[in-house]
């Protein structure tokens, strides 16, 4: 209907992928920035957003003469950090999406955290296109700046049209052994069941108009009904960042609803709920990146679907992952204080009813509902006693010491992406309680089965 199309909110688009893959490369390509550049070893730590304007995308899209109609105001896009530590943040990241970009390097095919991006898609039914980045490698690949595909590849020597044709089918093999139907992409083709591959470079921007109108096409042909925009302020707190001159602020996506200067909010805390008001409302400017320090613009009012650093007083103890809530004239305070801290209770409403069963102590929320979400599957199947978000104190060894006369295996603590004070790990070791670390969270498990297995023997 009509009148829906009027209304749509800008749709979230996620980049996942392998380390070095050329996720932000790509972006910096469209947003004509140098991000990838200024990051400490070249690695991607933390989850950014940019907002791309529609006329941004119409002007690049333009030599394809698609005639893009974009309906939506712009794309919000996330870029995800690709190296395996941060398996919390690409799971936040592909939680809050629309659609996503998988980037897979032409020359490496997939990888194990192409396949682990992959599977959190899959497990959220996310529609995706695949980006086949760094062409330009292909040996004797003649540079057709920004080019669409099509061109460019009419330009490559029969050599160079092999070697792509070669790494191509290979890929396309790969993915058909996750269980996935890729193809290359055909604009004139209608590919319902197959999952589109847009070839790219992000050096020199072959591919890359390919890229963003795929990216709109996917959008408005299947997400109509989710993309339209609603009243109901719907935020998520992406990270908690102190910034010099700021103080402690959060960074958070805004998917549907506006946020107002002044509005009364309240969001998820370790300590409980944090009721504070909005003091500023800051974006970078478009086509930049919101986790890149820089001038901000102020606003008075923001709509969403948007990126947006908060500065508000009290906000040291938020949890990132956790869902924002605005205060509206007719709430309740005590009743959105709750509404807030119930992520919390279901959370908690996953810990085993027996009261036997293992710690679990995650980073976020977000990464400890990923976490016990593993846990629960059949295939690993371990009973939580306990939980906690942050780093394990001696309180926490305490706690999981409870288990020792019951069922010595549970007395354990699996902590992912947390610290350790050196306090706890001296009390775990005096009662005989284990911990076990990890960044990734199949390893936790892998531990974990290795130790049960030297009891029993
Ligand atoms: P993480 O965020 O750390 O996972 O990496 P990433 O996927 O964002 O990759 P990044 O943009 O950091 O690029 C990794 C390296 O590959 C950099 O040295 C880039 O210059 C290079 N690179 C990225 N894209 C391309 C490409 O299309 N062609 C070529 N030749 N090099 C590329
Ligand atoms: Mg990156
Ligand atoms: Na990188």
């Amino acid at each position: 209907p009509k009148e829906s199309e009027d209304n749509l909110r800008s749709p979230i688009c996620c980049i996942m992928g392998h380390v070095d893959t050329g996720k932000t490369k790509l972006l910096d390509c469209i947003r004509g920035t140098n991000v990838q550049g200024g990051e400490a070893g070249g690695i991607t730590q933390q989850i950014g957003a940019t907002y791309f304007p529609a006329e941004n995308i119409r002007e690049r899209t333009k030599e394809l003469k698609a005639d893009v109609k974009l309906k939506v105001p712009g794309l919000l896009v996330i870029d995800t950090p690709g190296h395996e530590s941060f398996t919390n943040l690409r799971s936040r990241g592909s939680g809050l999406c629309d659609i996503a970009v998988l980037v897979v390097d032409i020359m490496h095919g997939l990888e194990p955290q192409t396949i682990e991006s992959l599977n959190l898609l899959k497990m959220r039914n996310t529609k995706f296109i695949v980006a086949l980045n760094k062409v330009d490698r292909l040996y004797g690949w003649k540079t057709c700046h920004n080019a669409p595909i099509e061109k460019a590849m009419k330009q490559q020597s029969r050599d160079v049209k092999k070697q792509f044709e070669t790494q191509l089918v290979q890929i396309i093999t790969q993915f058909k052994e996750q269980g996935l139907n890729t193809e290359l992409n055909n604009m004139d083709k209608e590919m319902r069941e197959t999952y589109r591959i847009v070839p790219t470079s992000a050096i020199s921007g072959e591919g890359i108009p390919d890229l963003l109108l795929v990216l709109t096409k996917l959008t408005e042909k299947t997400m109509v009904e989710n993309l339209t925009y609603r009243n109901e302020v719907q935020c998520t707190v992406l990270e908690v960042k102190v910034i010099e001159g700021l103080g402690t602020t959060i960074d958070v996506v805004l998917v549907n609803g506006v946020l107002h200067e002044g509005d009364q909010i309240v969001v998820c805390g370790i300590q409980g709920p944090i009721v504070t008001s909005i003091r500023a409302l800051l974006t970078p400017h478009p086509m930049n990146e919101l986790r890149v320090k820089g001038t901000y613009q102020n606003h008075r009012a923001i709509k969403g679907a948007q990126g947006i650093k908060i500065t508000a007083s009290g906000l040291e103890h938020a949890i990132a992952g956790a869902a924002l809530y605005v205060v509206g004239p007719h709430d309740d305070l005590e009743e959105v204080k709750e509404t807030a801290m119930g992520d919390m209770k279901s959370v908690l409403s996953r810990i085993d009813k027996s009261g036997e069963g293992v710690c679990v102590q995650a980073s976020t929320l977000g990464s400890l509902e990923t976490l016990l979400e593993f846990l629960k599957t059949p295939e690993v199947n371990i009973p939580v006693r306990g939980i906690s978000i942050g780093t394990v104190h001696k309180k926490d060894v305490m706690k999981a010491s409870v288990m020792l006369e019951k069922k010595k295996e549970f007395a354990t603590i699996l902590a992912f992406d947390v610290k350790v004070t050196p306090e706890a790990w001296k009390l775990a070791d005096d009662l005989g309680v284990k911990i076990f670390m990890a960044d990734i969270i199949y390893h936790l498990f892998d531990q974990f089965k290795g130790y049960i297995n030297n009891l029993k023997e």
